[in-house]
């Protein structure tokens, strides 16, 4: 099983076998691979480059993706890398490798230094967080979208920027439909499941059909249905619009933040 890290998300492959578990990052640098790792809920970088996975976070990212096989294999394969001493004494944690691909030896040149640097001052604008959700033949489709404006009164219009490597927008996308859910404070695991990439990420999610017939997380503060109006490329993102078809809110249901990488919720400011 490997987990792939890429500065656009965390993704699982080859999902059925633990033995040759391990990381790797198109990542230039490993901060950003730190970040990653937080966000997903999935573990963190010890200071000799090796990564600590949660194994509950690991057993739910694979469940959704695994050979049915590997499940009841689950116990048995943690018993031997606690044998091994890849574990942590509570077995919290399994240890694996981090191999750094498609960049050289992991060093830090100016351009990802910029990158970093791009991503820590941005990261100081506090937003909600929202999952862009859509449904084609091969089901629901949805990714975890922080980048969402209110755009136009009058017509009423939305703007979103999902980016280029995602592999949901080109499926929503298809639909010439889309739906906003806008996370409320409860719904962190939502946004860190709707952030992997290769999962089933509707597992164990309850939704609804909207009125177009995208997926409407049940529990989310408000949800706004949009036909795509137009999609234009800015820069690695993807600039959307979307003209607003039909919205609703849920009453007194706080919403989800993120700032500077952290989930959040509102506090009074006394
Ligand atoms: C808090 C948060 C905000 C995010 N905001 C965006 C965003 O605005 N646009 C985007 O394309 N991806 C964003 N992502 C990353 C995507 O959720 C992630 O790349 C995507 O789910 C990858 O899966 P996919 O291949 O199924 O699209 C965000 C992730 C998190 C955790």
């Amino acid at each position: 099983m490997i987990i792939d890290i890429s500065p656009i998300g965390v993704a699982v492959r080859e999902g059925g076998d633990l033995t040759r578990l391990h990381v790797e990052s198109t990542n230039p640098h490993a901060a950003a691979d730190s970040e990653q790792l937080r966000i997903a809920g999935l573990g963190y970088l010890t200071d000799d480059g090796a990564v600590m996975l949660e194994v509950g976070a690991l057993y739910r990212m694979v469940s959704t993706v695994a050979d049915p096989d590997i499940l009841p294999r689950w116990d048995a394969m943690l018993n031997d890398a606690q044998h091994k001493g890849w574990t942590d004494a509570e077995r919290r944690f399994v240890r694996t490798r981090l191999q750094r691909v498609g960049t050289d030896s992991g060093n830090t040149s100016p351009s990802d230094a910029q990158a970093v640097r791009f991503r820590r001052v941005l990261g100081h604008f506090a937003s909600g967080v929202t999952v862009v959700t859509g449904s084609d033949s091969d089901g629901p489709a949805g990714f975890s979208c922080q980048s969402f404006s209110s755009l136009s009164l009058n017509p009423p219009m939305v703007l979103i920027l999902p980016g280029r490597s995602s592999t949901s927008w080109p499926r929503i996308q298809a639909t010439g439909r889309f739906c906003v859910n806008i996370l409320s404070a409860d719904q962190e695991a939502l946004a860190r499941q709707f952030a992997l990439s290769g999962v089933d990420k509707f597992a164990g999610v309850q939704w609804s059909r909207g009125v177009l017939g995208a997926p409407c997380l049940t529990g989310a503060c408000a949800w706004i249905e949009c036909e795509i109006n137009s999609v234009r490329t800015g820069g690695d993102h993807l600039i959307v619009l979307g003209d607003v078809r039909a919205l609703e809110a849920a009453h007194d249901v706080e919403p989800l933040l993120f700032h500077r990488g952290q989930f959040g919720r509102l506090a009074a400011v006394s």
